[in-house]
């Protein structure tokens, strides 16, 4: 709970740029619409209609950057920059388009139904003082871990277990610090833990869930369908 930057403007950085090879569609992921809008879009408007952040950078893959240009709102607060080969090198692209950044927020383009009021959850509790804050939600399934046979090695305590979604939320000095290594990483909060940096939780919401397969994008689909009673 130091070096509390409240006048820090809060960057966000919007991961799109990945090929979505389990969605399985001729599209980059990131451009599949959903109820007629693509996701990074999706995701975007909801990042804006938080109140809470200053400026979207948007990450897409090289040949994607007049498309994202063209369907994103045409606003001084949104950048388009490309993208790398994983989703690490995408926002080590974006840390690298945001200098002025006293906050940054990284989001999944692919969590583009995330409500509004979980993206001001996270940024409040940077403002208060936290330096790494993700959304988390309790695990339904029992988990197991196995050996490279799949022969089940153990069962971690499901009650100490969480999923965690995006936005993650980081003070910018720590995130910059984190990705200064050049290492590899399914999420963000993963770089910063391994500085022995404490990653508080905050309750995640299922809306923010990840539309990774076809299924994933049938349950996005509906849910659009019948926005006004979420
Ligand atoms: N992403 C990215 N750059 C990459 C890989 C992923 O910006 N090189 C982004 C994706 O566009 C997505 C987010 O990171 O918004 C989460 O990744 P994931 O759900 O794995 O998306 P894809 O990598 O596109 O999907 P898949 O792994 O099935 O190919
Ligand atoms: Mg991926």
């Amino acid at each position: 709970m130091n070096t509390i930057d409240n006048d820090g403007r809060v960057v966000a950085l919007v991961p799109a740029a990945g090929r979505g090879v389990r969605l399985g569609e001729e599209t980059p992921k990131a451009f599949v619409p959903v109820g007629g809008t693509p996701m990074v879009r999706l995701a975007v408007d909801g990042l804006l209609a938080s109140g809470v952040v200053d400026r979207v950078v948007v990450m897409v893959p090289a040949d994607f950057t007049e498309r994202a240009v063209a369907l994103l709102p045409p606003s001084d607060a949104v950048r388009v920059v490309v993208g790398g080969a994983e989703r690490t090198d995408s926002v080590r692209a974006g840390l690298a388009d945001a200098p002025d950044a006293g906050y940054f927020l990284v989001h999944d383009a692919a969590r583009a139904l995330t409500p509004p009021e979980l993206i001001g959850r996270i940024v409040g509790e940077l403002r208060a003082g936290r330096r790494a804050v993700v959304p988390a939600l309790p695990v339904v399934d029992t988990v197991k871990s196995v050996d490279a046979e799949g022969v089940v090695t153990g069962t971690p305590d499901r009650a100490a277990l969480r999923a965690v979604q995006t936005p993650q939320g980081f003070a910018a000095d720590l995130l910059r610090t984190a990705y200064a290594a050049d290492v590899l990483a399914t999420d963000d909060a993963g770089l910063v833990e391994r500085l022995g940096v404490a990653v508080h939780t905050v309750p995640g919401d299922p809306l923010a869930f990840k539309i990774t397969t076809p299924l994933d994008l049938r349950l996005a689909e509906t849910l659009i369908a019948h926005r006004a009673a979420l």
